[in-house]
């Protein structure tokens, strides 16, 4: 095994689009930021430096950073977030996963321009992939461009006092032929095949809000895994993708020599404010040899509201036997009831109960599971995982993630699928330390319930440390009696990202073994921003082998009372 080692430059750098110079934070100059290349068993040091103005951390998405919490780069969840004019190194090793994850700033709004593919290869090299190698590799970023300060937009969603919405789709930082001052020369993303061969691409969503769907006309896709995760080849024609998740297909360029479009549609339903809808990006698939001028030939593009068809791809996904996969847990320990909302509190703290029906502008819209809403008091300034190592009494202010029963929702009722959040009839709720804890080796199972608020917006929910079994998905609402016998207990799909269907639920189960503090949240950033997460607190077990060591030593932690260097 060896190391792999990067040095991560974080600044301000301007960049133009749509005839508009924006001032956007990214690493090392680029967008997307380095992809790391490893090997399953590999190293790995980051060095990243500061530059920028804002907080910084970097966490490994889908990493599971065994015994390794310290690494998980989340702010004071994991770790001190790293000052502008500070650096810091994140030092961890990938085993027992390989396929295709990502990086990304961990920090309010910053993930749509911090961030960059993190990819790990076979201990043997590509030739043990499951599936035949695959002539060349290629990394598919599909992401938002906003032409905004992504820090000032991320505090007026956490304070309801704003809204905005991305200007274009990208992929891999390029928006293609639809927009304002681009072009498919200048800004077209171009994936140059030669007749015969076959492509893998990691298929990665970076975006802050949107769902969306890739296609390629003519073509079709065989996906071989998803978050890291073998699964039986399927073929599609369309890769429906939530924000967090990553794909890896292959791609066979067997159609007549020319030149194809690749599109990425978001499908994220449109917000009730903004009236123009964001449009596709679209890039090319060229074959060598061929330089007609002939106008590419254009995939046909689902609805852009169809649920189903995202519903059928999960549905259609099951995990490949492999020695590295561990079994699906038969039994369980823990059941949790999740609804995913949405709800309001008082700006001011205080007791809504005296604001009349006109004053609704005091309430703030926040989001929720089980009707509680997640919030880092500003009192804590150790990080989560310190307090929980050296058992501080900081962990008294952690708040039980309160257990939803099953609850009916009536997805048919209109009055229940309100045009917009500020009309709907929102629950009251709280802000707190939203929290869960496990014994070692608890075996967990989630129902994840979205509700009918604000016309079911995506909730691509993320479990930091863990992979989890999809065992089954559905429409409306979940009934044990009935849903029960749908799970998949033989081969389901691992994720560490899983996509909760519209006005539906998901059940997944996993095994809380990886002592830490780790966070659990909606992947769709305004979610996150609002409330939606909770922290899962993983108990050390009875072995060395199954408890967290102490933060490396040279970890900036309050108790070892070295803070970061500064340059
Ligand atoms: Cu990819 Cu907690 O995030």
């Amino acid at each position: 095994a060896g190391i792999v080692e990067h040095t991560f430059v974080v600044s301000q750098v301007n960049m133009t689009h749509l005839c508009k110079e924006t001032l956007v934070t990214v690493v090392n100059g680029q967008l997307p930021g380095p992809t790391i290349y490893v090997t399953e068993g590999d190293s790995v040091v980051v060095h990243v430096i500061n530059n920028s103005p804002y907080n910084m951390t970097i966490h490994w998405h889908g990493v599971k950073q065994r015994l390794n919490c310290w690494a998980d780069g989340v702010p004071m969840i994991t770790q001190l977030p790293i000052l502008p004019s500070h650096n810091l190194t994140y030092k961890f090793d990938v085993s027992r996963q390989e396929g295709t994850l990502w990086w990304h700033a961990h920090v309010p709004g910053l993930r749509a321009t911090v961030h960059g593919a993190f990819i790990i290869y076979p201990r043997h090299g590509p030739s043990m992939y499951p599936f035949p190698k695959p002539h060349r590799e290629i990394p598919i970023i599909i992401g938002e461009w906003w032409d905004a300060n992504l820090t000032e937009v991320a505090r007026m969603v956490k304070d309801d006092t704003g809204d905005a919405n991305f200007r274009a789709s990208t992929i891999n930082a390029k928006l293609g032929d639809l927009y304002n001052c681009s072009g498919i020369k200048e800004d077209g993303y171009v994936l140059d095949v030669e007749p015969g061969r076959t492509y893998l691409l990691r298929v990665i969503n970076a975006a802050l809000y949107s769902e969306y769907y890739l296609k390629i006309a003519g073509h079709k896709f065989t996906v071989v895994a998803i978050g890291a995760n073998y699964v039986k080849p399927y073929t599609t024609d369309v890769i429906p993708i939530a924000p967090g998740e990553t794909v890896d297909a292959l791609v066979v360029a067997d159609a007549s020599p020319g030149r194809y479009y690749v599109v990425a549609l978001p499908s994220q339903p449109p917000k009730p404010d903004f009236q123009s809808p964001v449009l596709p990006t679209r890039g090319t698939v060229q074959y060598s040899g061929n330089h007609s001028d002939v106008m590419p030939m254009a995939p046909e593009m689902p609805d852009e509201h169809d649920d189903a068809i995202t519903f059928y791809f999960h549905s259609n996904l099951t995990s490949l036997h492999h020695p590295k996969r561990p079994l699906v847990p038969a039994q369980v320990d823990e059941r949790m009831f999740v609804t995913l909302g949405l709800g309001t509190i008082c700006r001011q703290g205080q007791s809504c109960k005296r604001l009349g029906k006109g004053n609704e502008r005091d309430l703030i819209l926040v989001a929720t599971m089980n009707n509680m809403s997640f919030e880092l008091p500003d009192a804590i300034m150790t990080p989560l995982l310190e307090a929980h190592y050296y058992n501080t009494s900081i962990m008294d202010m952690l708040q039980e993630l309160p257990d939803g029963p099953p609850r009916m929702y009536n997805f048919t009722d209109p009055a229940l699928i309100p045009p917009g959040p500020k009309e709907a009839q929102l629950e009251a709720t709280s802000k707190s330390l939203l929290a869960r804890r496990f014994r070692y080796g608890t075996k967990v199972e989630v129902v994840f319930q979205s509700t009918a608020l604000k016309q079911g917006e995506s909730n691509p929910m993320h479990l930091h440390g863990h992979d989890m079994f999809v065992l089954a998905q559905g429409f409306g609402n979940y009934e044990a009696e009935r849903d029960v016998a749908k799970y998949n207990l033989v081969d389901p799909p691992m994720v560490n990202t899983v996509l909760v269907p519209r006005l539906g639920w998901v059940a997944v189960r996993f095994v809380a073994d990886n002592p830490g503090v780790w966070f659990m949240h909606c992947h769709f950033e305004f979610h996150l921003l609002m409330g939606m997460a909770a922290v899962f607190v993983v108990e050390n077990g009875p072995t060395v082998d199954t408890s967290l060591p102490p933060p490396p030593m040279d970890f900036p932690t309050l108790v070892h009372g070295s803070y970061f260097q500064t340059f």
